[in-house]
């Protein structure tokens, strides 16, 4: 194939159909006209091409439909784009799937992330590369464990603690990239992760599972007392820390990326459900949109809360220490959790045609089944 060869950078970002993957490509095709973004994504249940299928028409934008299990693939890519950066976010990443079905995890997490390793040691360090090259792990803070209520925040330097099958590989896959650097010299950084919240997200995860009941009339499963906190962070503002540690990070080293924002699973459920029903009082028009809703009918969303049996190993509390990425970087989160989740429950209150197609039957049927047998 023909290819430019004045990109600044050229980036091979794997998962960029997924939720903060989507966001990230959005980012950076942005920001970045210069640059060559090429997304590898398997199309899993939780990848879709909404979020990147506008960028189909640039010439700095390719999109390739496949696996990083697959050597081969990954080989021709790096060496066909002449990839200098890896931005690697394919995960299987929901938490409650890992519990019941943990083999994809590891084949995804794990050998997934070996197979990119592999190929980028093989292009970058075993062949004759000249540019020099980055590869970015993107991990999570509950590769940490779990936080007692007056412990202090995860740093970079808490030991590994994985409590569920999800965070066990994506422990595994942040100490093969760290042996990758270790012995082999690959040019890496990591950036381990709060939970994520905005557009694109898949609507298992909380926040959008609860905007998405509340629009369908469907309970809104609360597991345990809702009492586990979790430390919420804008997309944008992860994209924007991923940015930071492109530019800034030193190779080796890891960087924490948090909200400041811990809250409690049954206020944030509350507050949703508060700013959905402010939301049908002020426009009238959403209530023919959504007629199932119960705010459209003159009862509170609240009552769709409904507590079930906890999650099994549920970690109790996430919180992040910032010091690091703030110090090194100059990262700090921007967005509010006011704004912040007014603009998500926006952002799916006018892309319902999003959600509705992403939530197709084998997503329903598959979640309809973990709370019948709950
Ligand atoms: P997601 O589940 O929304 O998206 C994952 C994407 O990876 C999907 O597009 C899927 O099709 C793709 N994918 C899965 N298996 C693949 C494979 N074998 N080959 C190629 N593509 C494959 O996930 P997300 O929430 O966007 O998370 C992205 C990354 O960030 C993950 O590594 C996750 O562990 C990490 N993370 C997520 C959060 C969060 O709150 N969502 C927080 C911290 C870290
Ligand atoms: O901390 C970063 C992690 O955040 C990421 O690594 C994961 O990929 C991401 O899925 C997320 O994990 P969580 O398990 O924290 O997210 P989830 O949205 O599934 O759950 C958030 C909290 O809400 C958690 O305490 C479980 C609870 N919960 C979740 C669901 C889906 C409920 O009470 N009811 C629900 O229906």
């Amino acid at each position: 194939m023909t290819m430019k060869k004045d990109f600044s950078k050229k980036l091979l970002i794997t998962g960029g159909a997924g939720f903060i993957g989507t966001n990230f490509v959005r980012h950076r095709l942005t920001h970045h006209p210069d640059e060559r973004i090429v997304v590898l994504d398997a199309l899993t249940y939780a990848g879709n091409l909404a979020g990147i299928e506008p960028f189909f028409s640039n010439n700095n934008f390719r999109f390739v439909h496949g696996n990083i299990l697959d050597d081969t693939l990954l080989m021709v890519l790096l060496r066909e784009e002449q990839i200098d950066t890896i931005v690697h976010f394919a995960a299987e990443s929901h938490v409650d799937r890992a519990i019941h079905e943990p083999d994809a995890f590891i084949e995804t997490n794990v050998i997934g992330t070996h197979t990119l390793l592999k190929a980028a040691k093989s292009v970058w360090l075993d062949s004759d590369f000249k540019a020099s090259h980055r590869f970015h792990h993107i991990s999570t803070d509950e590769v940490y464990g779990s936080l007692g209520p007056t412990d202090p925040p995860f740093s970079e330097k808490t030991p590994y603690a994985p409590n569920s099958p999800y965070s066990a590989a994506k422990a595994a896959s942040d100490h093969l990239v760290r042996a990758y650097c270790h012995t082999y010299g690959l040019q890496v950084t990591m950036s381990n992760c709060s939970n994520n919240y905005g557009p694109y997200q898949f609507p298992e995860k909380l926040i959008p599972l609860t905007i998405v009941n509340i629009l369908e009339n469907r309970e809104i499963p609360v597991y345990g007392e809702g009492l586990n906190i979790r430390d919420w962070l804008y997309v944008e503002d992860h994209c924007r820390a991923i940015e930071l540690i492109l530019n800034m990070g030193e190779v080796g080293e890891v960087y924490n990326i948090g909200g400041n924002n811990e809250w409690r699973n049954i206020d944030i459920v509350k507050r949703i459900c508060r700013i959905t029903d402010d939301k049908f009082r002020k426009d009238k028009s959403l209530s023919f949109r959504f007629p199932d809703a119960p705010p459209g009918r003159g009862i509170k969303a609240e009552s769709l809360i409904t507590f079930v049996k906890d999650r099994p190993g549920h970690d109790a509390r996430y919180a992040i220490d910032p010091g690091k990425s703030k110090r090194e970087l100059g990262y700090s989160p921007v967005e509010s959790f006011d704004t912040g989740i007014v603009r998500t429950i926006e952002w799916m209150l006018d892309n319902e045609l999003w959600w509705r197609s992403v939530m197709d039957g084998t997503y329903r049927k598959w979640i309809d089944l973990q709370y019948k047998n709950r």
